[in-house]
């Protein structure tokens, strides 16, 4: 274990503060939307104008978000430590937080790729991508997003950072959905652990549990670690 790395896995909690909706707490988007008709392959071949002005909204609710006081913190403990953010949300918030090295499980809101290659991956910041947007292969544009049925990117490299993490906190995150939250068992049993939470899910392996809204807690926790209240 590396005693100055900490690893926090992050959910819709934590962007939750900054008004983005989260997936399963009440009125979120799976409320709205039928996941099978937005976030799966077979959704896309249905539909697939349904399933960009789905991400275009998304992706243009993101311009007026701004990262609140647990992206913040989670930054914040770069001063002093080494922090890999493993996140399933999709969104840039940990990225204009500061945070150097965050790990999107699920792909990114500001990004489309060809159907045709899925290497040409480009970034079009908060704009739309239209039907018949296609890239010099001639393949539709489609949102840079892992759907229901689709493989999780960096898994292998997610499992490696936790395996070093002297820290390990779990933040924001129902732990609904694998493989995502199975990345838990990797965390080393002498590491400490933390899980925070609105709701906190039931997690094995010796958790702290800090039951809260994770602006307030997180703030809390780097300022601890920090040591000296450094937290912006
Ligand atoms: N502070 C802390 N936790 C919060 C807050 C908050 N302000 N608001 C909500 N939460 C918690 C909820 O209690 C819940 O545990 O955040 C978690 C959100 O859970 P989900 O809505 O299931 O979101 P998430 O866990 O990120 O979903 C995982 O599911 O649909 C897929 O790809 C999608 O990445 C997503 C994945």
């Amino acid at each position: 274990m590396n005693p100055r790395k900490i690893v926090v896995l992050t959910g819709a909690g934590v962007s939750a503060p900054s008004g983005l909706a989260t997936f399963r707490s009440l009125g979120g988007l799976w409320e709205q939307h039928r996941i099978e008709d937005v976030a799966s392959p077979e959704g896309w071949a249905r539909d697939p104008g349904l399933v960009l002005r789905f991400y275009n909204l998304r992706r243009e609710a993101l311009a007026t978000a701004v990262p609140n006081d647990a992206h913040r913190a989670i930054a914040d403990l770069q001063d002093r430590f080494e922090v890999v953010v493993i996140t399933q949300n999709v969104d840039d918030l940990h990225e204009r937080a500061g945070s150097r090295s965050v790990i999107h499980l699920h792909g990114e809101l500001r990004k489309v790729r060809s159907t045709a290659d899925e290497a040409t991956v480009e970034d079009i910041g908060y704009t739309s991508v239209a039907l018949g947007q296609v890239c010099a292969k001639g393949g539709q544009m489609r949102p840079h997003i892992v759907w229901f049925g689709e493989d999780v990117m960096h898994l292998d490299e997610a499992r490696r950072h936790i395996e070093e993490a002297s820290r390990f906190v779990v933040a924001g995150t129902s732990l609904a959905v694998f493989p995502a939250a199975g990345l838990v068992r990797y965390a080393r049993d002498k590491a400490e652990k933390v899980v925070v939470d609105l709701d906190p899910p039931a997690v094995s392996g010796g958790f702290r549990v800090l039951r809260g809204s994770a602006d307030v807690v997180m703030r809390g926790l780097a300022s601890e670690w920090l040591g000296s209240g450094k937290v912006r």
